[in-house]
């Protein structure tokens, strides 16, 4: 499989303040687990690790289910153990677990790098059909309904010190049709300047298309949050879109 992630993955813990990121979603997960008994939980596209070692620490069983395989061994590097089990795969995975989840997780924009609207729908129908009966889907995405007015969006600079090394990391999402050309720029300061730009097409899953891909599936209620606070969304305003879905 081809690892679109292999370069990404080198920096990808020095772009994310995990410490600061952490503090933000921990809490809105922790409810999750009060509210519902969450034993088993499926992390796609979990990266380096981190949302599933807290799912961890938080008492479940964790698989995190990755494609690329730069991050996987990243992953595996920094977790002590057997639990989270990091398993190479993709969306198309899903059936191939055979297990039953209390909750699934999709963050970090990661269900926008389906290709299109039938992998998506596939994409999620899988996610259904793995769900325990009270199961819950909690997916986050950037506000592409924001982003359909206007555009193209670059985010905030995020600059890095460390080991001596000066990291910039620029990233834009511009509008294209009904995907999103999705472009990070990371500058590295080590004596040189030295630069490597990433190009990756996503889905501009707005708040429609996303609510309409979960009731296909069979999701029944579905609740839309602009931030991890439980904000309602706001597609002119919020900065991102988190859904929760159960059957
Ligand atoms: C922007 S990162 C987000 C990672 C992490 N979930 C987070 O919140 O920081 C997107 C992740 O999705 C993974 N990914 C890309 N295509 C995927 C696919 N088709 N199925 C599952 N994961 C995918 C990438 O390898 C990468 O680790």
């Amino acid at each position: 499989m081809l690892d679109s992630y292999a370069t990404v993955a080198d920096n990808y813990d020095i772009m994310i303040d995990w410490s600061a990121r952490m503090a933000h979603e921990r809490p809105f997960f922790e409810r999750f687990f009060q509210e519902a008994q969450v034993w088993r939980v499926l992390d796609i596209g979990s990266a380096t690790g981190h949302h599933s070692r807290m799912f961890a620490e938080l008492g479940a069983k964790v698989i995190g289910l990755e494609p690329s395989q730069a991050m996987l061994m990243k992953a595996r590097e920094l977790t002590p153990g057997v639990n989270p089990h990091f398993v190479e795969g993709d969306f198309g995975h899903v059936p191939q677990l055979k297990r039953q989840f209390d909750l699934i997780t999709v963050l970090g924009n990661t269900l926008a790098h389906v290709k299109d609207a039938d992998e998506l729908q596939q994409a999620v129908q899988a996610m259904h059909n793995a769900l325990s009966p009270n199961g819950h889907l909690c997916i986050q995405v950037i506000n592409y309904d924001c982003l359909l007015a206007v555009g193209s969006q670059w985010l905030p600079l995020i600059s890095r010190q460390v080991d001596g090394k000066e990291y910039l990391f620029l990233r834009e999402h511009r509008l294209q049709g009904v995907s999103a050309e999705f472009t990070m720029i990371t500058l590295i300061n080590n004596e040189v300047w030295q630069q490597q730009v990433e190009r990756s097409s996503h889905l501009a899953l707005t708040s429609d298309v996303l609510k309409l891909a979960l009731k296909q599936a069979g999701f029944k209620k579905i609740s839309l949050y602009g931030d991890y606070a439980r904000k309602s969304f706001d597609p002119g305003k919020s900065s991102s879109l988190i859904v929760v879905a159960r059957q």
